[in-house]
């Protein structure tokens, strides 16, 4: 399926109002993973960028390449929507890096290109992962990293359309995750765990880690009501993958 077209309506459709909702939170402070913001200090996913050179895969308006550029990484951040790279590009702050429109699964940059490409619940999100992952891994150097966040089966599964919360029934089957409907004929999509480690390892990726980030108790899911209210402290709402390129 082609969810580009789609995908990029939607995601112009929303920044406004997305960013007005949720930029407070993504950009509080450097380094916040996923929805309950939960601190790279503690979950030491990303390691020093100092220097390297670094993708952000779908970067929305760029809180994480603003603060990896501001660490010395010689950022590019891609976006498939306009509205998300002008969001970026105003709230860009000293530390300059460019901004590029382009979708996952087609990525406009030579081979080798960077030493590390990462995204928290960007392209490899939105893009189908048997074409996001290949490309990210093509444009990695030997020795490379690729390392993304993105919402766990658990939390598809449990994810209720009606309510618009995620709660402890099953609410669809794990095996037909796959395409997710989205809002406008958006589409996210989603692997069971087994597809995600032969889509990584098909694209020659070595799995260095899978991190479960888990928030404090207490801590509030910035974008999904859930119930219980701790969900995402008894069960893993996210998958932080962590992968290296042979
Ligand atoms: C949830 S945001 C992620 C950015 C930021 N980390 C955040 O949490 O806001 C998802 C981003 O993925 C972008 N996106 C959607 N489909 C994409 C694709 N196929 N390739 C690259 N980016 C895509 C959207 O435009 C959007 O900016």
């Amino acid at each position: 399926m082609d969810s580009i077209p789609a995908n990029r309506r939607y995601w112009n459709q929303i920044s406004s109002a997305y960013q007005h909702e949720h930029d407070p939170q993504i950009g509080a402070a450097p380094r916040l993973w996923g929805m309950s913001s939960v601190p790279d200090a503690h979950l030491q996913a990303l390691g020093d960028v100092s220097g390297k050179r670094v993708l952000e895969l779908g970067c929305g308006a760029g809180q994480w390449s603003r603060s990896l550029a501001a660490e010395g990484a010689i950022v590019v951040g891609l976006d498939l929507s306009e509205a998300q790279l002008t969001a970026a590009a105003r709230e860009m702050g000293a530390a300059r890096y460019p901004l590029v429109q382009g979708a996952a699964e087609q990525l406009p940059f030579a081979s080798g290109s960077f030493d590390l490409v990462f995204c928290d619940h960007g392209g490899l999100s939105w893009a189908p992962p048997h074409l996001a992952v290949p490309q990210a891994a093509r444009v990695l150097r030997s020795g490379g990293r690729l390392v993304f966040n993105v919402a766990s089966p658990w939390f598809e599964a449990c994810y209720d359309n009606e309510s618009r919360r995620v709660t402890t029934t099953l609410h669809r089957d794990y095996f037909g995750l796959n395409t997710i409907v989205e809002e406008h004929g958006a589409a996210s999509y989603q692997l069971t765990y087994g597809d995600w480690i032969k889509t990584l390892r098909g694209a020659g990726l070595i799995i260095d880690d899978l991190i479960e980030p888990r928030p404090e108790p207490g801590t509030p899911n910035g974008y999904n009501e859930t119930d219980p209210p701790d969900w995402a402290y008894r069960w893993p709402a996210e998958m932080l993958w962590v992968t290296h390129k042979p």
